[in-house]
């Protein structure tokens, strides 16, 4: 089963394929699967960056798309989530691509369905393919993880970006090192890195990966105008910052909250490389699910343009 669900089912191996894969995909490289295929994308919760950008991937690889869309779909009628996926399966979907509320919410259909079920984040849990294009852009900057510095920074406890990363991180060989409010670190994060203060992380990492606060998922007292003098990348900050370190961000970015409004376009920013990126890493991904579904064999379909 080509599903992908989180980063801790990915061997070392699966990550620097994938990689490698996406990298030519960036170069121009093409494919198609061999037969027709139908993919669908359930979004349960809101997305610019992740639902556009497996639009892309999709028609890039000549895959049908299945509109969906929950409030027209029969899940407002309360049809369940394995119920809609079954549906989608019968009627020829080979691929479904989900984001939603809850952690873990792929527990109820693996092993149930023969569709490919790609994670685009659920809940506070896990968001493989943000990963993935972050891992991608880390790479063809140092081209290499082993020893890397990277700071993770800001809201934790909510954040699937972070654990996705830290697990795959620390794996990869990268040193971590956390920071944000104390209230805001998530303690099973704690096992990949250790929590440094955001001065210290900012002046010595490779790489520093901010992360949005969620407004959605808790409640900040309406801090955030210190939370940027206390844990954001301050102009000040980014002066101090080591030679060479480059400035990550999932996004959607809070300006002057995370990261100062002039900051977000600097010379250090990769934030606009990593929804490229984000492109190319999708690719494939459904490239690895599609190809499976097609029995596994190894597809002679790609090509050089
Ligand atoms: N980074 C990310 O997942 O962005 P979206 O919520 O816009 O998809």
């Amino acid at each position: 089963m080509m599903n992908l669900l989180t980063t801790s089912e990915l061997s070392v191996t699966e990550i620097y394929d994938i990689l490698a894969e996406a990298k030519k995909f960036s170069e121009g490289a093409a494919w198609q699967p061999n037969q027709s295929s139908f993919v669908a994308n359930l979004f349960f919760e809101p997305s610019t960056r992740t639902k556009c950008s497996f639009e892309i991937a999709e028609r890039r690889l000549g895959l049908n798309i299945i509109p969906f869309e929950t409030h027209s779909s029969s899940i407002t009628k309360g049809e369940t989530l394995y119920d809609t996926v079954r549906t989608l399966e019968s009627i020829g979907v080979q691929a479904v691509v989900i984001r939603h509320t809850e952690d873990e919410y792929f527990k109820q259909l693996v092993g149930k369905t023969n569709v490919k079920i790609i994670n685009a984040g659920d809940g506070c849990g896990h968001h493989p393919t943000q990963s993935l294009l972050d891992l991608l852009t880390i790479y063809e900057e140092f081209e290499h993880f082993q020893g890397l510095k990277v700071g993770i920074v800001g809201d934790l406890i909510h954040s699937r970006v972070a654990r996705s990363n830290a697990v795959a991180l620390h794996r990869l060989g990268a040193e971590i090192v956390f920071s944000g409010p104390k209230e805001w670190i998530d303690q099973e994060l704690l096992q990949y890195g250790r929590y440094e203060d955001i001065d210290t992380l900012t002046e010595t990492v490779d790489v520093l990966m901010l992360l949005r606060i969620q407004h959605e998922r808790h409640q900040v007292g309406g801090k955030t105008v210190d939370y940027h003098q206390a844990f954001g990348l301050t102009v000040e900050r980014e002066k101090r910052m080591k030679k060479g370190s480059i400035i990550m961000h999932p996004a959607p970015v809070n300006r002057d909250v995370e990261i100062a409004d002039s900051l977000v376009e600097c010379e250090r920013s990769r934030i606009f490389k990593q929804m490229e990126n984000g492109v190319y890493v999708r690719m494939a991904v459904l490239k690895r699910a599609l190809q499976q579904s097609e029995g596994g064999k190894n597809n002679d379909n790609s090509h050089q343009k």
